[in-house]
């Protein structure tokens, strides 16, 4: 048997992001529950959200970043032939949505599954892009987080209601001759499965908080630190540090023990919400569309969440 050999390295040719239109703000939601703005903007950091609408699934914002990021990535529909999608709140589970969007981006044949590592989720399929290219199994991949958690929220709860949100995030990933992916660092803490958990088909989005809170700002920042040591990066040297954005609070303790001093750390949680697998594409999207990163720029990724499971890479801004 033959051995598969890609290009010596992998490297992300571009982002792309979409938030649906809706604006919620911390004073609607304080309309029908016991919440404020202070409260939230305190102590996770969010002062409004985008929710989708009725007419708008999380395939929608998965075509519109999906169309963002190839446009932006200078190739056709024609070039890509694998399509991964991180999601874990799909209305429905079969079929997967990579087939879907895939279609409906008019991707002809490619490979396509689904990937539900949770928050963590976009750094999985990345990483898995970035390996078949290297394994040679695909040429140019096109890599998705679509969330629309707002079908899985009970808008009575105000323990989930104030932090999740919507929305897309993508990256077109190609062949390169030097790496601009870097090792994935990866795990789970199973133990921990029930923190964060949808119980049944009928039942919404549970999460204990403080729990996930302790791990996130306790057992995250070696992650951090491993993946940059693996990519032979001193986190003194990243430009950018985009962490999954799920609480502000959060963010600025990893950030502070990682180290990266220099990096502008990606705050879209403030006008984005939770928006799980879409998150860090989401937010690496917005910096390099406001000039805060350049191109060549080394981005240190870290996603984490439900399962619990984690994954962080650093990457080379296309
Ligand atoms: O995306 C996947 C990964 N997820 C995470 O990383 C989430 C990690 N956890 C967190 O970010 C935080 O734990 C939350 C933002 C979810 C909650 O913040 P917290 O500071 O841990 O709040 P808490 O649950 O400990 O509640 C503190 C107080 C309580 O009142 P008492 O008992 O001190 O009087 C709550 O009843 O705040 C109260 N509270 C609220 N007040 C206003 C809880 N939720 C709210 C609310 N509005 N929405």
């Amino acid at each position: 048997m033959r051995i598969m050999r890609g290009a010596p390295g992998a490297k992300v040719l571009a982002f792309g992001g979409y938030q649906p239109a809706g604006v919620v703000t911390n004073d609607d939601l304080a309309k029908t529950i016991d919440t404020d703005d202070a409260w939230i903007q305190n102590r996770v950091g969010i002062k409004e959200r985008r929710i989708a609408g009725p007419e708008e699934s999380e395939i929608d914002l998965a075509v519109q970043a999906g169309g963002k990021a190839l446009a932006a990535s200078g190739l056709s529909a024609a070039d890509i032939d694998l399509v991964v999608v991180a999601t874990c709140t799909l209305e429905a589970q079969i079929p997967n949505a990579a087939a879907r969007v895939a279609h409906r981006l008019g991707v002809q044949a490619p490979g396509a599954f689904d990937v539900n590592a949770a928050c963590a989720g976009f750094c999985y399929a990345l990483s898995a892009a970035a390996d078949a290219i290297r394994g040679g199994s695909a040429t140019n991949v096109l890599v998705v987080g679509t969330e629309k958690l707002s079908q899985w929220i009970d808008w009575n709860d105000r323990a989930t209601a104030v932090i999740f949100a919507d929305g897309a995030g993508a990256a077109v990933v190609g062949p390169a001759e030097t790496p601009g992916i870097g090792p994935v660092v990866w795990g789970s803490a199973g133990d921990k499965h029930d923190a964060i958990i949808v119980r049944d088909r009928e039942s919404f989005l549970h999460q204990e908080g403080q729990t996930v809170f302790r791990w996130a700002t306790t057992a995250l920042h070696p992650v951090a630190k491993e993946a940059c040591e693996r990519a032979g990066v001193d986190p003194a040297e990243l430009a950018a540090f985009v962490p999954h954005q799920a609480n502000l609070r959060i963010i600025d303790t990893i950030a502070r023990k990682l180290g990266a001093d220099k990096a502008v750390i990606a705050k879209d949680i403030v006008l984005a919400g939770n928006t799980s697998a879409a998150s860090i594409p989401l937010a690496m999207s917005r910096m390099i569309e406001r000039g805060e990163v350049q191109s060549g720029d080394l981005a240190l990724l870290l996603g984490f969440g439900a399962g619990l499971t984690y994954a962080g890479q650093v990457v080379e801004i296309p």
